[in-house]
Protein backbone atom coordinates (compact mmCIF):
# COMPACT_ATOMS: atom_id res chain seq x y z
CA UNK A 1 0.00 0.00 0.00
CA UNK A 2 1.18 3.34 -0.61
CA UNK A 3 0.20 6.61 1.07
CA UNK A 4 -0.50 9.19 -1.43
CA UNK A 5 -0.37 12.27 1.42
CA UNK A 6 3.11 10.66 2.30
CA UNK A 7 4.80 10.69 -0.87
CA UNK A 8 8.01 13.13 -0.24
CA UNK A 9 11.38 13.63 -1.30
CA UNK A 10 12.93 10.98 1.03
CA UNK A 11 10.28 8.22 0.18
CA UNK A 12 11.03 8.71 -3.87
CA UNK A 13 15.13 8.63 -2.96
CA UNK A 14 14.70 5.38 -1.01
CA UNK A 15 11.38 4.08 -2.96
CA UNK A 16 9.72 3.81 0.01
CA UNK A 17 5.78 3.53 0.44
CA UNK A 18 6.12 5.43 3.60
CA UNK A 19 8.50 8.23 4.33
CA UNK A 20 9.74 6.63 7.41
CA UNK A 21 13.05 5.49 8.86
CA UNK A 22 14.00 2.90 11.89
CA UNK A 23 15.81 4.55 13.82
CA UNK A 24 19.35 2.33 14.06
CA UNK A 25 18.75 1.88 18.09
CA UNK A 26 21.80 -0.40 19.24
CA UNK A 27 21.12 -3.79 20.25
CA UNK A 28 17.52 -3.43 19.37
CA UNK A 29 17.25 -3.01 15.86
CA UNK A 30 18.85 -5.74 14.29
CA UNK A 31 18.25 -7.50 11.31
CA UNK A 32 14.82 -9.01 11.56
CA UNK A 33 12.94 -5.63 12.77
CA UNK A 34 15.48 -3.51 9.62
CA UNK A 35 14.06 -6.48 7.39
CA UNK A 36 10.43 -5.99 8.67
CA UNK A 37 10.47 -2.13 8.17
CA UNK A 38 11.89 -3.03 5.17
CA UNK A 39 9.47 -5.28 3.71
CA UNK A 40 6.47 -2.84 5.03
CA UNK A 41 7.73 -0.17 2.68
CA UNK A 42 9.83 2.42 5.00
CA UNK A 43 13.80 2.91 5.42
CA UNK A 44 15.43 -0.39 7.71
CA UNK A 45 18.12 0.59 9.59
CA UNK A 46 20.73 -1.64 11.45
CA UNK A 47 21.73 -0.80 14.85
CA UNK A 48 24.89 -1.04 14.22
CA UNK A 49 25.52 1.33 17.52
CA UNK A 50 29.18 1.02 19.03
CA UNK A 51 30.12 -1.14 16.40
CA UNK A 52 30.83 -4.57 17.28
CA UNK A 53 31.66 -5.70 14.08
CA UNK A 54 30.27 -9.79 14.78
CA UNK A 55 27.04 -8.74 15.86
CA UNK A 56 26.74 -5.93 13.39
CA UNK A 57 27.82 -8.85 10.61
CA UNK A 58 25.34 -11.45 11.80
CA UNK A 59 22.43 -8.94 12.24
CA UNK A 60 22.76 -7.43 8.99
CA UNK A 61 23.40 -10.76 7.01
CA UNK A 62 20.03 -11.84 8.72
CA UNK A 63 18.48 -8.72 7.07
CA UNK A 64 20.00 -9.60 3.92
CA UNK A 65 18.70 -13.22 4.25
CA UNK A 66 15.28 -12.49 5.30
CA UNK A 67 14.79 -9.43 2.43
CA UNK A 68 16.15 -12.35 -0.28
CA UNK A 69 18.39 -9.84 -1.76
CA UNK A 70 16.05 -6.86 -1.79
CA UNK A 71 17.97 -4.80 -0.04
CA UNK A 72 17.00 -1.65 -1.50
CA UNK A 73 16.05 -0.02 1.81
CA UNK A 74 18.19 -1.33 3.67
CA UNK A 75 21.24 0.21 5.46
CA UNK A 76 23.12 1.04 8.73
CA UNK A 77 23.91 3.48 11.32
CA UNK A 78 26.96 3.99 13.92
CA UNK A 79 27.61 5.92 16.83
CA UNK A 80 30.69 8.13 14.95
CA UNK A 81 32.95 8.84 18.05
CA UNK A 82 33.12 5.11 18.98
CA UNK A 83 34.24 4.80 14.92
CA UNK A 84 36.81 7.02 15.26
CA UNK A 85 38.27 3.52 18.01
CA UNK A 86 37.47 1.15 15.38
CA UNK A 87 35.75 1.48 12.24
CA UNK A 88 36.18 -1.81 11.25
CA UNK A 89 32.29 -3.00 11.60
CA UNK A 90 31.68 0.23 9.38
CA UNK A 91 34.34 -0.80 6.78
CA UNK A 92 32.75 -4.44 6.81
CA UNK A 93 29.36 -2.87 6.30
CA UNK A 94 30.57 -0.84 3.38
CA UNK A 95 31.45 -3.99 1.36
CA UNK A 96 27.50 -5.19 1.38
CA UNK A 97 26.20 -2.36 -0.57
CA UNK A 98 24.25 -0.74 1.75
CA UNK A 99 21.40 1.93 0.91
CA UNK A 100 22.46 4.39 3.87
CA UNK A 101 24.89 5.07 6.32
CA UNK A 102 23.78 7.01 9.31
CA UNK A 103 26.26 8.26 11.71
CA UNK A 104 25.33 10.06 15.35
CA UNK A 105 27.12 11.80 17.97
CA UNK A 106 30.35 13.23 16.52
CA UNK A 107 31.89 14.50 13.55
CA UNK A 108 30.97 12.53 10.40
CA UNK A 109 33.28 14.16 8.07
CA UNK A 110 36.44 11.71 8.52
CA UNK A 111 34.19 8.82 7.06
CA UNK A 112 31.86 10.86 4.36
CA UNK A 113 34.41 9.92 1.71
CA UNK A 114 34.55 6.03 2.06
CA UNK A 115 30.82 6.31 2.62
CA UNK A 116 30.25 7.78 -0.51
CA UNK A 117 33.17 5.83 -2.61
CA UNK A 118 31.11 2.68 -1.59
CA UNK A 119 27.84 4.35 -3.56
CA UNK A 120 25.89 4.60 0.35
CA UNK A 121 23.81 7.61 1.12
CA UNK A 122 25.13 9.76 3.82
CA UNK A 123 22.58 10.22 7.05
CA UNK A 124 23.77 12.55 9.94
CA UNK A 125 21.66 13.41 12.88
CA UNK A 126 22.13 16.56 14.94
CA UNK A 127 20.54 17.88 17.97
CA UNK A 128 21.47 21.59 17.21
CA UNK A 129 21.38 23.83 14.44
CA UNK A 130 24.74 24.51 14.91
CA UNK A 131 25.67 21.20 13.91
CA UNK A 132 23.78 21.37 10.84
CA UNK A 133 26.42 22.97 8.53
CA UNK A 134 29.05 20.36 9.28
CA UNK A 135 27.23 17.71 8.43
CA UNK A 136 26.27 19.13 5.05
CA UNK A 137 30.02 19.63 4.23
CA UNK A 138 29.98 16.18 5.01
CA UNK A 139 27.91 15.46 1.98
CA UNK A 140 24.57 14.03 4.02
CA UNK A 141 21.78 13.38 1.86
CA UNK A 142 19.47 13.41 5.14
CA UNK A 143 19.65 15.46 8.31
CA UNK A 144 17.96 13.74 10.88
CA UNK A 145 16.56 16.56 13.61
CA UNK A 146 17.02 14.94 17.02
CA UNK A 147 14.88 16.15 19.62
CA UNK A 148 15.56 15.58 23.33
CA UNK A 149 12.60 13.92 23.78
CA UNK A 150 14.24 11.27 21.86
CA UNK A 151 14.74 8.04 23.67
CA UNK A 152 18.34 6.84 23.91
CA UNK A 153 21.48 8.95 23.56
CA UNK A 154 21.09 12.78 22.42
CA UNK A 155 22.28 16.01 23.71
CA UNK A 156 21.96 16.64 27.21
CA UNK A 157 18.95 18.74 29.26
CA UNK A 158 21.02 22.00 28.78
CA UNK A 159 21.73 22.14 25.13
CA UNK A 160 18.99 19.77 24.02
CA UNK A 161 16.63 21.26 21.96
CA UNK A 162 12.54 20.39 21.68
CA UNK A 163 11.61 18.39 18.44
CA UNK A 164 8.90 21.23 17.64
CA UNK A 165 10.75 23.95 17.48
CA UNK A 166 14.10 22.45 15.75
CA UNK A 167 12.66 20.94 12.54
CA UNK A 168 11.38 24.19 11.13
CA UNK A 169 14.40 26.04 11.81
CA UNK A 170 16.49 23.30 10.50
CA UNK A 171 14.41 23.38 7.39
CA UNK A 172 14.46 27.12 6.96
CA UNK A 173 18.60 26.68 7.54
CA UNK A 174 18.46 23.75 4.46
CA UNK A 175 15.89 25.60 2.56
CA UNK A 176 18.28 28.81 2.60
CA UNK A 177 21.54 27.07 2.30
CA UNK A 178 21.53 23.21 1.21
CA UNK A 179 17.91 23.01 -0.23
CA UNK A 180 18.98 19.98 -1.87
CA UNK A 181 19.80 18.03 1.40
CA UNK A 182 16.50 16.32 3.21
CA UNK A 183 15.49 16.51 6.62
CA UNK A 184 13.82 14.25 9.12
CA UNK A 185 12.21 14.55 12.42
CA UNK A 186 12.88 12.34 15.42
CA UNK A 187 11.86 12.68 18.90
CA UNK A 188 8.49 11.63 20.35
CA UNK A 189 7.42 10.35 17.36
CA UNK A 190 5.38 7.56 17.65
CA UNK A 191 1.99 7.60 15.91
CA UNK A 192 0.20 9.16 12.90
CA UNK A 193 0.08 12.57 14.32
CA UNK A 194 3.42 12.40 14.94
CA UNK A 195 4.40 11.67 11.51
CA UNK A 196 1.74 14.43 10.14
CA UNK A 197 3.40 16.85 11.95
CA UNK A 198 6.39 16.13 10.96
CA UNK A 199 5.73 16.35 7.66
CA UNK A 200 3.83 20.00 8.40
CA UNK A 201 7.04 20.94 10.58
CA UNK A 202 8.98 20.89 6.98
CA UNK A 203 10.69 17.64 7.33
CA UNK A 204 10.36 15.24 4.42
CA UNK A 205 9.59 12.25 6.76
CA UNK A 206 9.81 10.59 10.32
CA UNK A 207 12.76 8.77 11.90
CA UNK A 208 11.48 6.66 14.94
CA UNK A 209 13.36 4.60 17.53
CA UNK A 210 11.13 3.99 21.01
CA UNK A 211 7.61 3.22 18.87
CA UNK A 212 9.31 0.58 17.05
CA UNK A 213 11.38 -0.28 20.26
CA UNK A 214 8.04 -2.17 21.42
CA UNK A 215 7.68 -4.38 18.26
CA UNK A 216 7.78 -8.19 18.06
CA UNK A 217 11.24 -7.74 16.14
CA UNK A 218 12.32 -5.76 18.20
CA UNK A 219 15.70 -7.44 20.11
CA UNK A 220 14.23 -5.34 23.06
CA UNK A 221 13.98 -7.76 26.24
CA UNK A 222 10.47 -8.60 26.87
CA UNK A 223 10.35 -7.33 29.71
CA UNK A 224 11.92 -4.30 29.16
CA UNK A 225 8.67 -3.59 26.73
CA UNK A 226 6.24 -4.96 29.62
CA UNK A 227 7.69 -2.37 31.45
CA UNK A 228 6.88 0.45 28.77
CA UNK A 229 3.56 -0.28 28.41
CA UNK A 230 2.82 0.24 31.99
CA UNK A 231 4.59 3.86 31.82
CA UNK A 232 3.64 6.87 30.53
CA UNK A 233 5.27 9.72 29.25
CA UNK A 234 5.94 11.83 32.50
CA UNK A 235 8.35 8.28 33.11
CA UNK A 236 11.43 8.87 31.43
CA UNK A 237 14.70 11.04 32.62
CA UNK A 238 17.89 11.79 30.91
CA UNK A 239 21.25 12.00 32.68
CA UNK A 240 24.66 9.79 32.60
CA UNK A 241 23.39 7.35 35.26
CA UNK A 242 22.85 4.62 32.92
CA UNK A 243 26.00 5.20 31.08
CA UNK A 244 27.60 4.66 34.35
CA UNK A 245 26.14 1.76 35.30
CA UNK A 246 27.39 0.33 31.65
CA UNK A 247 30.84 1.64 31.76
CA UNK A 248 30.37 3.78 28.27
CA UNK A 249 32.53 6.03 27.83
CA UNK A 250 30.02 8.96 26.21
CA UNK A 251 31.71 12.45 25.95
CA UNK A 252 29.95 15.34 26.93
CA UNK A 253 27.38 16.88 25.94
CA UNK A 254 25.33 13.88 25.25
CA UNK A 255 23.66 11.85 27.99
CA UNK A 256 21.14 8.76 27.55
CA UNK A 257 17.20 9.15 28.45
CA UNK A 258 15.45 5.78 29.77
CA UNK A 259 13.13 4.78 32.23
CA UNK A 260 13.57 6.58 35.11
CA UNK A 261 12.94 3.05 37.58
CA UNK A 262 14.32 2.75 40.50
CA UNK A 263 18.14 2.91 40.60
CA UNK A 264 18.10 5.90 38.14
CA UNK A 265 15.79 7.59 40.86
CA UNK A 266 18.55 6.38 43.72
CA UNK A 267 21.61 7.61 41.68
CA UNK A 268 20.31 10.65 39.72
CA UNK A 269 20.83 13.02 42.71
CA UNK A 270 24.27 11.45 43.29
CA UNK A 271 26.70 11.36 40.60
CA UNK A 272 29.44 12.55 41.80
CA UNK A 273 29.30 9.85 44.56
CA UNK A 274 28.32 7.35 41.88
CA UNK A 275 31.56 8.26 39.36
CA UNK A 276 33.47 7.99 42.01
CA UNK A 277 32.56 4.89 43.40
CA UNK A 278 30.65 3.17 41.12
CA UNK A 279 31.36 -0.47 41.90
CA UNK A 280 28.30 -1.36 43.95
CA UNK A 281 25.93 0.35 42.04
CA UNK A 282 27.24 -1.49 38.86
CA UNK A 283 27.07 -4.52 40.62
CA UNK A 284 23.49 -4.29 41.54
CA UNK A 285 22.91 -2.86 37.92
CA UNK A 286 24.53 -6.32 36.51
CA UNK A 287 22.31 -7.99 38.46
CA UNK A 288 19.05 -6.35 37.51
CA UNK A 289 20.12 -6.91 34.05
CA UNK A 290 21.27 -10.77 34.65
CA UNK A 291 17.42 -11.45 36.47
CA UNK A 292 15.77 -8.75 33.93
CA UNK A 293 14.67 -6.61 36.60
CA UNK A 294 13.82 -3.54 35.08
CA UNK A 295 13.81 -2.24 38.43
CA UNK A 296 17.15 -1.98 38.00
CA UNK A 297 18.15 -2.93 34.58
CA UNK A 298 17.17 -0.08 31.95
CA UNK A 299 14.89 0.01 29.24
CA UNK A 300 15.57 2.63 26.56
CA UNK A 301 13.20 4.62 25.55
CA UNK A 302 11.70 8.34 24.86
CA UNK A 303 8.65 10.67 26.20
CA UNK A 304 6.97 8.75 23.44
CA UNK A 305 6.69 5.64 25.75
CA UNK A 306 3.34 7.11 26.93
CA UNK A 307 2.12 6.34 23.08
CA UNK A 308 2.97 2.56 23.90
CA UNK A 309 0.59 0.47 24.63
CA UNK A 310 1.06 -2.95 22.50
CA UNK A 311 3.87 -4.94 20.80
CA UNK A 312 2.65 -5.05 17.35
CA UNK A 313 4.23 -6.72 14.84
CA UNK A 314 6.39 -3.73 12.66
CA UNK A 315 4.60 -4.39 9.58
CA UNK A 316 1.23 -3.91 11.65
CA UNK A 317 2.65 -0.84 13.69
CA UNK A 318 3.72 0.95 9.88
CA UNK A 319 0.87 0.23 8.62
CA UNK A 320 -0.86 1.80 11.16
CA UNK A 321 0.74 5.36 11.42
CA UNK A 322 0.79 5.79 7.92
CA UNK A 323 -2.70 5.19 7.59
CA UNK A 324 -3.57 7.56 10.74
CA UNK A 325 -0.75 10.30 9.02
CA UNK A 326 -2.57 9.80 5.37
CA UNK A 327 -5.74 10.74 7.51
CA UNK A 328 -5.17 13.41 9.48
CA UNK A 329 -3.21 15.05 6.28
CA UNK A 330 -6.26 14.61 4.57
CA UNK A 331 -8.64 15.75 6.70
CA UNK A 332 -6.67 19.01 7.23
CA UNK A 333 -6.62 19.41 3.28
CA UNK A 334 -9.99 19.10 3.56
CA UNK A 335 -10.39 22.68 5.91
C1 LIG B 1 16.70 1.79 22.33
C2 LIG B 1 17.30 2.93 21.58
C3 LIG B 1 18.61 2.81 21.14
C4 LIG B 1 19.18 3.83 20.35
N1 LIG B 1 20.43 3.67 19.85
C5 LIG B 1 20.91 4.56 18.96
C6 LIG B 1 22.14 4.31 18.30
O1 LIG B 1 22.81 3.31 18.52
N2 LIG B 1 22.56 5.22 17.38
C7 LIG B 1 21.82 6.34 17.09
O2 LIG B 1 22.19 7.10 16.22
N3 LIG B 1 20.67 6.61 17.74
C8 LIG B 1 20.19 5.74 18.65
N4 LIG B 1 19.01 6.00 19.28
C9 LIG B 1 18.31 7.28 19.02
C10 LIG B 1 17.52 7.21 17.72
O3 LIG B 1 18.39 7.32 16.61
C11 LIG B 1 16.47 8.31 17.58
O4 LIG B 1 17.05 9.57 17.63
C12 LIG B 1 15.37 8.27 18.63
O5 LIG B 1 14.94 6.97 18.91
C13 LIG B 1 14.18 9.11 18.15
O6 LIG B 1 13.28 9.37 19.18
P1 LIG B 1 12.11 8.39 19.65
O7 LIG B 1 12.80 7.37 20.48
O8 LIG B 1 11.20 9.25 20.40
O9 LIG B 1 11.50 7.81 18.40
C14 LIG B 1 18.44 5.00 20.07
C15 LIG B 1 17.13 5.13 20.55
C16 LIG B 1 16.56 4.09 21.29
C17 LIG B 1 15.14 4.26 21.77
Amino acid sequence: MTYANLNTRFSQTFALTTPIALAPMALASGGALAAACAQAGALGLVGGGYGDLLWTQREYQLAQTLLDGHTHRLGCGFITWKLDEDASALDWVLTQAPRAIMLSFGDPRPYAPRIAQAGALLICQVQRLEQVAQAVEAGAAVIVAQGAEAGGHGMNAQLGRGTLALVPEIADWLAAHAPATQLLAAGGVADGRGLAAALMLGADGALIGSRLWATQESLAAPGAKAQAIQTNGDGTARSEVFDILRRKNWPAPYDFRAIRNALHRHWEHRLEVLKAHPEVARLDYEQGVAQADFNRAHATVGEAVGLIHDVPAAAQLLATISAQAQARLGAFNAI
